[in-house]
């Protein structure tokens, strides 16, 4: 079956209907500096302006930009490795030993290159910021800087993998949940938790709730004839934590895995708008759950929102399918005024869509148990960009509009699993790689992340919110809920978006980057943007994935005030990684991120990494960890 695409605006309507807006002033430097040679964007002259110094918020003295074997972080402040690769996580877990890895210790040990990371206070409830549950995401593994022998990712056909090494990788997957200590300033595991628990892809079993529970395109031929369980989680990428006390995982990138196109012309159309039919993994040379030729539907459990209850250590972790089947990057949550609950997701890939889920119920904040499956019913919609400034939220609700038989929709859970198929019927608006989506909790503000997109302007046309030719250096949008009696109102059909920063560097006029008249410095000036978090002052902390003229770090800016958009280099990684999962603890004076993938690179393997970080010794592989950044004298993390 075929889907329409959308947002084929003319270029020459998209420049025009952006200057009649508000903004034009701000604008005109930028869009001055835009000349339209036939369909393509050349940039003439750099959008910086001159005279103005403003001023940051942000204390701490900017570190230089660079790239080396170390993980640095500004002046005053100090970086504590907490939770490794391979560290033990319960009393009884066996030591990390990579030279002897097996699955079964691999259970009991933290998980590989961990991504999104969030803090939810003991006891639940309190803003405890010394004691908490610290919940990680293990987003890939990459075989051949894990284990000993190996130089390369082993091929499709999977020759040489043990069935070990297979079971290895499920299970350095999926979620951790640890508890964690602070005493005498420094950070520690607490290894006989309860609350400790690894959720992985090769044996944790998941609940599947929403509207695509029990449907037959959710029943896989391996594991589960009724659709409403499924083995594992996996590709867990950024995620979230919902106001009761949850946190959210969002799984990316689950499409490698899987191989195969069905001849059920449904299941082919949903399989091509996933990319399954690219052979990227030799998984199914192991488990035929992975080869979607023979069990398309098991393809159809992946891609979801999963929920984690972190103080309920034996209650299974739930895909909630009420939010929509893609590459979720992030899952993000807003109380809105009128009690329901807002969450914000993009879909990580070049051109596609930012979603929205509000919920049906209201948040009770004297009942826990009221809320825990709010995320189960709701309205999902799809962002268009309007190129006059206006944000228009389209449902996606079977039966409404295309959303019908016709179109190869029979239900809501048809609508769910085509998450895609549905928005491209409804002419929702192709991104530039949405990433993190943070609402700011001083402004209500939100911010979209969008990474870069080497396909803008070839495949997919310019618009007023994706502006750059193949946008090498990414850009964050500002979204505007209208005000209602005070408050942003967040379920509202209608929105403005404006542009908050588009990243690059603003001294060369090639990037047409744009700070909003800040002054940011040769280091402060950021590229490709990724996962982002908002300290309680509604500053902005961004970690990019994939810069090229520095390693990747964490900057940060104010969103109001002078010093907005004035990016700051606050910490950068070691050689070969992205920073992920930046978040603080309730009161700010811990700053948690990931260090994912250090010590990578194409020539780079298990023996010759190209770093050690962070044990630093002979024979150990580099390690993805999660580090606990303080201020020395214990303040406030920025101030
Ligand atoms: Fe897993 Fe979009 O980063
Ligand atoms: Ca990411
Ligand atoms: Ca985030």
């Amino acid at each position: 079956m075929n889907s329409p695409r959308s947002n084929e605006a003319l270029l020459s309507d998209i420049v025009a209907k952006r200057l009649s807006r508000r903004k034009l002033l701000k604008n005109a430097a930028f869009l001055a500096a835009v000349q339209v040679v036939g369909s393509r964007l050349l940039l003439a002259s750099s959008p910086k302006s001159a005279g103005k110094i403003p001023k940051s918020s942000l204390t701490f003295p900017e570190i230089q930009r660079g790239r080396d074997e170390k993980l640095h972080v500004a002046k005053g402040y100090e970086a504590q490795t907490l939770l490794r690769w391979g560290d033990p996580l319960h009393a009884d877990s066996p030591p990390f030993s990579p030279l002897k890895q097996n699955a079964d210790d691999q259970r009991r040990q933290f998980g590989y290159n961990c991504d999104y990371v969030g803090f939810l206070p003991l006891p639940f409830g309190s803003r405890n910021s010394g004691h908490g549950l610290l919940g990680v995401n293990h987003e890939y593994t990459t075989l051949h800087n894990m284990q000993p022998g190996r130089t390369k990712k082993p091929t499709v056909d999977g020759k040489g993998v043990s069935k070990e090494e297979f079971d290895i990788e499920l299970a350095a997957q999926g979620f951790s949940v640890v508890e964690i200590k602070r005493e005498n300033g420094r950070w520690k595991t607490v290894l006989d938790s309860p609350h400790n628990r690894r959720i992985d892809m090769g044996k944790s079993r998941l609940e599947i709730r929403g509207p695509a529970r029990g449907h037959p395109r959710m029943q896989s031929k391996t594991d589960d004839s009724q659709g409403c369980e499924v083995i594992g989680t996996f590709s867990n990428c950024a995620g979230g934590m919902t106001p009761w006390g949850t946190f959210l995982s969002a799984e990316e990138n689950f499409q490698d895995y899987f191989y195969g196109v069905s001849k059920d012309p449904r299941e082919e159309r949903n399989q091509l708008r996933h990319e399954i039919n690219k052979d990227d993994y030799y998984y199914r040379q192991f488990d035929s759950r992975f080869d979607a030729a023979k069990d398309p539907r098991e393809a159809n459990r992946f891609g979801w929102v999963v929920e984690i209850d972190p103080y309920q250590p034996d209650k299974p972790a739930v895909k909630r399918t009420a939010l929509g089947r893609f590459r979720h990057e992030a899952a993000n949550c807003v109380i809105n005024s009128d009690g329901r609950v807002v969450v914000y997701s993009g879909d990580d890939q070049k051109g596609e869509y930012l979603y929205r889920f509000v919920t049906a119920g209201r948040f009770d904040p004297k009942s826990r148990a009221a809320n825990l499956n709010l995320l189960d019913e709701g309205e999902l919609s799809v962002a268009r960009f309007d190129a006059d400034g206006g944000l228009c939220w389209l449902p996606l609700v079977f039966g409404q509009g295309p959303l019908n038989k016709a179109n190869g929709f029979s239900s809501q859970a048809d609508v769910v699993i085509e998450a895609r198929s549905a928005a491209d019927f409804l002419g929702a608006t192709r991104m530039d790689r949405p990433e993190d989506v943070e609402v700011n909790p001083v402004t209500g503000l939100v911010y979209v992340v969008l990474t870069n997109n080497s396909r803008r302007g070839v495949d997919f046309p310019l618009d007023a919110a994706n502006p750059r030719e193949k946008n090498p250096h990414g850009h964050i949008l500002e979204l505007h809920a209208p005000i209602s009696k005070g408050h942003r109102d967040h379920a509202a059909g209608k929105m403005h978006w404006d542009m908050f920063i588009r990243a690059g560097d603003p001294q060369n006029p090639q990037h047409g980057a744009d700070y909003q008249e800040s002054l940011v410095s040769d280091s402060g000036w950021l590229s490709c943007p990724d996962n982002v978090a908002f300290d309680g002052r509604g500053r902005l902390w961004i970690a990019t994935d994939g810069a090229k003229h520095s390693a990747d770090g964490v900057y940060a800016c104010d969103t109001q005030g002078p010093g907005r958009a004035l990016t700051k280099l606050f910490m950068r990684s070691p050689r070969g990684a992205e920073v992920c999962g930046p978040c603080f603890t309730p009161d700010d004076t811990t700053f948690f991120c990931a260090i994912q993938h250090p010590g990578v690179g194409k020539e780079f393997h298990f023996a010759q990494p190209s770093t050690r970080w962070p044990d630093f010794e002979d024979g150990m592989p580099t390690r993805p960890s999660v580090v606990a950044i303080t201020r020395k004298d214990g303040g406030i993390v920025g101030d």
